[in-house]
């Protein structure tokens, strides 16, 4: 079979990016502009600004994706953008690019879910991963267990029931003064710490989460303690929600009976999580999780989840619109 180059689009949030990714997994350019820098004055996104931003880099960031990659615009075979979840102004400067693109280079647009797209940074990680698996998804919107049954395929197990669990990072990062964004931030600090604050675990039924119990529980004891050792509470809050996850994860693989568990989304950047999730690997089951640089907003991702929709026909018209709440 011939190869096949699809160009992906990202900008549901604060990152705008273009890549350009071969058969689905080698990555030939990754060119991302991140506005991390604008919105850390504010404590987090705010939406407007994003948008405006994203107005001023996408060309740029198109070109300089193409210029990368060494490749010609018409040896493109469709454009891949995202069309949601993410915020609707932010969302349609990318989509609008897209169709843009795919109008004037008569190439077929794909849209591109961007929890698929998190999923699909594994793919480009691991050449050799294949569905079936349970996808451990954890990002700065969402929390959820996806049973992956094939490539354009999902069943949602479980999800959470209020904050996804990077929300809940960045919230006590910043109410405990760490800023934006606060999941690297925890990270780090809860290296130097240690897990010995015990903190209320939410139960819910089923495989659904609820990270909010915890998140309010930890930032009403740095309002009554506010000396309390910072690193000893990260470590602490780190350890709280990786066993509440993993509880989960437990079930899950009971349920469907997989092999492969596949952590995605920028959570999955968590250094303490990857290693409490590296300790589940047994005979029987093998952990997957997303190089570090493709863990949070990307365009390769987008274009590896843009290539299994194509080939399997999956291609939108110019009508495609963008969906903030879509779902899996
Ligand atoms: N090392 C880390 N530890 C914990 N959280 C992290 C780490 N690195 C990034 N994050 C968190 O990942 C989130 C950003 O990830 P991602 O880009 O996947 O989310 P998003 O795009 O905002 O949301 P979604 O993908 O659900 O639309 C933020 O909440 C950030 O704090
Ligand atoms: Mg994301």
């Amino acid at each position: 079979m011939e190869d096949v180059y699809i160009l992906g689009i990202e900008s549901s949030c604060d990152e705008t990016a273009v890549s350009v990714v071969k058969n689905g997994r080698i990555i030939l350019s990754n060119v991302i502009n991140t506005q991390i820098p604008i919105h850390t004055v504010y404590g987090g996104v705010v939406p407007e600004i994003a948008s405006r931003n994203h107005i001023d880099n996408i060309s740029d960031v198109a070109k300089k994706a193409i210029e990368d990659a060494n490749i010609d615009f018409n040896r493109i075979n469709a454009v891949a953008c995202t069309y949601g979840p993410g915020l609707v102004g932010a969302l349609l400067v990318g989509l609008s690019y897209g169709k843009a693109l795919s109008y004037a280079l008569n190439k077929p647009l794909v849209g591109v879910n961007h929890i698929q797209g998190h999923i699909a940074a594994n793919y480009i990680t691991y050449p050799e991963l294949k569905p079936p698996f349970l996808c451990v998804m954890m990002s700065g919107g969402n929390t959820q267990l996806v049973n992956v049954k094939d490539y354009t395929d999902f069943e949602v197990l479980g999800r959470t029931k209020d904050d996804a669990i990077g929300e809940a990072f960045d919230k006590v990062a910043r109410v405990i003064g760490l800023g934006y964004p606060g999941g690297p931030k925890i990270d780090k600090m809860a290296l130097n710490g240690q897990a010995n604050i015990e903190l209320p675990k939410t139960h819910v039924d089923g495989l659904d989460f609820s990270f909010s119990g915890i998140k309010t529980a930890v930032i009403n004891l740095h309002h009554k303690e506010p000396d309390i050792n910072k690193e000893n509470l990260c470590a602490s809050f780190e350890k709280a929600v990786t066993d509440m996850l993993m509880e989960k994860v437990k079930l899950a693989i009971q349920k469907i009976n997989v092999s492969k568990i596949v952590l995605a989304g920028g959570v999955s950047a968590n250094s303490y999580i990857r290693k409490e999730f590296e300790k589940i690997e047994t005979n029987g089951i093998k952990v997957y999780m997303p190089d570090l640089k493709l863990c949070t907003d990307n365009a390769a991702m987008i274009a590896s989840a843009g290539y299994y929709n194509f080939i399997n026909g999956k291609i939108d018209d110019l009508t495609l619109n963008a969906v903030p709440n879509l779902k899996l």
